[in-house]
């Protein structure tokens, strides 16, 4: 009988990505996907462990499911019990301690493991006690995992590199996913061929470090820039995206990339966690920031209508009010169309955590708020200054209300437009004539009704 499998992910687009690899390698040994947890066969948690409150709401879930697998094995004591498996970066970084705290798990799993996945379900059912791997085998799960599917998308994420070597003082990644690797050249084209060719518009190239890219190539290696142009031929895929970019490591190919390569669209993640020289030097970071602000000159300057994103740690070990205000003053001056930012969070075992000037949390949260502040306004005001404009937008589904599609545009907002159905998975030149916080309104372009206005 068909067994039922229920993936949960936490953190990362790349978890995300990894979640449907993992569903992928388990279809053919007999795992169809559960609609919730209650009627799976298998759970697994694909976990993330970048701050503490990630971490911890692993093992919060993981109470809810023990409930959930006791109740199934008391209702029917001869039924296969569920298994029950944590994934990800908590289970690399945390493997004994889950199975100390939570014995009634019965899988737990590193990212690079991903491949042995049927193996060691079959080793879970036979076995009593908890199936541990957290090793970082010398075989890339790449060579075996199936390739990403469209299944009926029109953007999918693409994974071409995994791990860090940078060891920013504050970060886990290079512990819990390992040393850097970038996929062969060939591989990441095939994978992309195949999603164009089931219909997918727009890839998002996915890696902790991903401008850092060398991929292997039938002569010599690629960088990412190279690689982006070679993408960008192949027939159907529209648009190209990558996230997310160490700033260090953007090199002349990639900046020739925003110039050159139309498809490469012009919104680009490139996180500078402080504005102060102080703290990014304690960070471990290998740029100044007068070094961010000089290289986002130089790629506005090849790509003018470049849109900015950023990631920003307030609270850093020994940051003060007036380290936090350079942030704020890099903040103003650059001028971001969104942003993630986060109180800092001690992690074990890295050099931060260990730190003197750990800062208040009252502190920290204020100098969140305010940094917010600004980054909000700027998003508003960006989303502001669209309106009257014309972008083209990948429509991908449908939206809350009937007969409203929701799409991307260049710059990654969400937009909403009353459209027909049949414009789904196609980029429509829309009118942007709203803009919300989070989001913009648009009509369809010049008029409705009219055939020409789809680009595509
Ligand atoms: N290049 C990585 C980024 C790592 S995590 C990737 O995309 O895979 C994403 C962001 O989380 C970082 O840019 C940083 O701003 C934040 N972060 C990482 N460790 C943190 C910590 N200990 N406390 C608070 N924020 C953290
Ligand atoms: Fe983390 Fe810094 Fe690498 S944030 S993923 S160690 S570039």
């Amino acid at each position: 009988m068909a067994k039922k499998l229920y993936i949960k992910s936490y953190g990362c687009q790349m978890n995300v990505y990894d979640s449907e690899r993992m569903a992928d390698i388990l279809a053919p040994v007999g795992y169809a996907p559960a609609a919730s947890p209650e009627d799976a066969d298998l759970v697994i948690l694909n976990t993330c462990h970048i701050r503490e409150k990630a971490a911890e709401k692993v093992y919060s879930d993981l109470g809810r499911l023990r409930l959930i697998k006791e109740e199934r094995i008391s209702a029917d004591a001869a039924a296969e019990p569920m298994i029950l498996a944590v994934a990800g970066c908590v289970a690399q970084a945390e493997g004994e301690e889950i199975v100390n705290r939570a014995p009634f798990v019965d899988m737990v799993f590193g990212p690079q493991t991903y491949h042995r996945l049927p193996e060691m379900v079959a080793r879970a059912h036979r076995a009593t006690g908890t199936v541990l791997d957290t090793d970082f085998p010398a075989e890339s799960k790449f060579d075996h995992l199936p390739d990403a599917k469209a299944k009926g998308r029109f953007s999918a994420f693409l994974t071409v590199q995994e791990g860090c070597d940078k060891f920013c003082s504050f970060c886990v990644v290079p512990y819990t996913r390992g040393a850097e690797f970038s996929r062969p050249t060939g591989q990441v084209l095939d994978e992309a061929r195949q999603l164009a060719e089931g219909g997918v518009r727009e890839i998002t190239l996915l890696g902790q470090n991903v401008n850092n890219y060398h991929g292997a190539a039938a002569a010599g290696e690629w960088s990412l820039g190279r690689l982006i142009a070679e993408l960008a031929d192949i027939d159907g895929l529209e648009r190209i995206r990558y996230t997310t970019s160490y700033p260090a490591d953007v090199d002349e190919e990639l900046i020739a990339a925003h110039r050159d390569v139309p498809a490469l669209m012009p919104y680009l993640h490139l996180p500078v966690q402080s504005g102060a020289d102080t703290v990014l030097k304690a960070m471990n970071r290998r740029h100044g920031a007068d070094d961010y602000r000089r290289l986002v000159e130089t790629l506005r300057r090849a790509r003018p209508d470049l849109a900015l994103s950023s990631d920003f740690i307030v609270g850093f070990p020994g940051e003060t009010d007036k380290d936090f205000q350079e942030t704020m003053d890099l903040v103003a001056e650059i001028g971001f169309v969104g942003a993630y930012s986060f109180k800092y969070s001690p992690r074990p075992g890295t050099p931060a955590a260990a730190l003197p000037g750990q800062v208040d949390e009252a502190v920290k949260k204020r100098r969140l708020a305010e940094l917010q502040d600004l980054l909000n306004a700027q998003q508003r005001t960006f989303n502001d200054a669209c309106v009257g404009s014309v972008l083209p937008v990948l429509l991908d589904g449908r939206g809350r209300h009937p007969g409203q599609l929701i799409g991307r545009s260049p710059f990654m907002q969400a937009v909403h437009v009353s459209a027909p159905d049949a414009l789904i998975g196609e980029i429509a030149e829309l009118s942007i004539d709203g803009a919300h916080p989070n989001s913009l309104a648009a009509t369809l372009a010049p008029a409705a009704g009219s055939e020409e206005r789809v680009v595509a």
